[in-house]
């Protein structure tokens, strides 16, 4: 990727100031057991996310990863019937304590969707600011905002010549590249992926995976991929779902992402890895 002498100063400049603000955060979910209804979907579920990591989560479809991401940024109590016990600290602080604003914590812990979700009518610069416009919040500097997260989900330099064209007019990619860069607005310490790249073209998921290298720079990042090759290039951890018989959710096997893959404890890890089941 290249960029022009002119832009590179104003890149700079916005960089040492965004730089600042960003936080990243320590994320850690203990015990965390899920129903909906009567029926226990995920238990006793304990894994940490240390600052600047990316954790990816795997498993076969229906195990709990999409309801475990959700748990994360009390995504999770929007759904009818939803329960939920345990804890999931940020920075050393329940989320689900009663005095924590559920709100606040949504723009602490950012969520990015399996399918590109931006407001196809509104412009890809709107786009940027949506969320900053739905939560209240001002920047004093919309123009170097809208550069800085554009730059930072790696879609500047194909979009700065059409700010003001509609989002939809993206391919998929872009969609995804700049609904990343619309989470980036509300500087999060944490994003949340659930299969950010199951809708996207190889170049399109390699483009996001450069972007998910960089961001890890300065953020926590969980990403749930149903691609291994994905994990092993993304991700220092990863955290192995499965749920047999109908029975809830667990992890099998959590650890370093290299281990996990060349050396997995639990034969259950070793089949998923390898392909023989999911
Ligand atoms: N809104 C819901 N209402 C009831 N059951 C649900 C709901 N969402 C998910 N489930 C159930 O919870 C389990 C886990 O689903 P999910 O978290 O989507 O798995 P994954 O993302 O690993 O494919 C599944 O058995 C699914 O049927
Ligand atoms: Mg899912």
């Amino acid at each position: 990727m290249t960029f022009t002498s002119t832009t590179a100063p104003t890149n700079a400049g916005a960089d040492a100031a965004f730089e600042d603000r960003i936080q990243t955060a320590h994320l850690e979910a203990k015990n965390i057991n899920v129903w909906f209804g009567d029926r226990q979907v995920l238990k006793d579920i304990n894994l940490s996310f240390p600052e600047n990591s990316v954790t990816a989560l795997i498993g076969p479809s229906g195990c709990g990863k999409s309801t475990f991401i959700r748990t994360l940024n009390r995504m999770h109590e929007f759904i009818p019937g939803a329960g939920l016990s345990g804890e999931v600290l940020f920075n050393g602080k329940n989320i689900y304590d009663r005095e924590v604003d559920p709100i606040e914590t949504r723009l602490n812990i950012g969520m990015v969707f399996q399918k590109p979700n931006p407001f196809p009518t509104m412009s890809i610069r709107e786009n940027v600011l949506a969320g900053l416009r739905l939560s209240g919040t001002k920047s004093s500097d919309e123009d170097s905002l809208v550069e800085k997260c554009l730059t930072r989900a790696s879609v500047w330099n194909e979009v700065k010549d059409r700010l003001d064209s509609q989002a939809g007019s993206l391919s998929g990619g872009q969609q995804q590249r700049l609904c990343i860069a619309r989470s980036l607005a509300l500087e999060p310490a944490v994003l949340l992926m659930d299969e950010p790249c199951s809708a996207l073209d190889p170049g399109s998921t390699r483009r996001v995976e450069d972007t998910i290298a960089e961001l890890s720079d300065s953020m926590t990042i969980v990403i749930v991929t149903h691609n291994m090759q994905q994990a092993q290039r993304v991700s220092d951890q990863t955290a192995f779902f499965l749920a047999e018989d109908g029975n809830p959710g667990y992890v099998v096997e959590f650890g370093p992402t290299d281990a996990l893959f060349a050396a997995p404890n639990e034969p259950r890890t070793e089949d998923y890895v390898n392909g023989r089941f999911g």
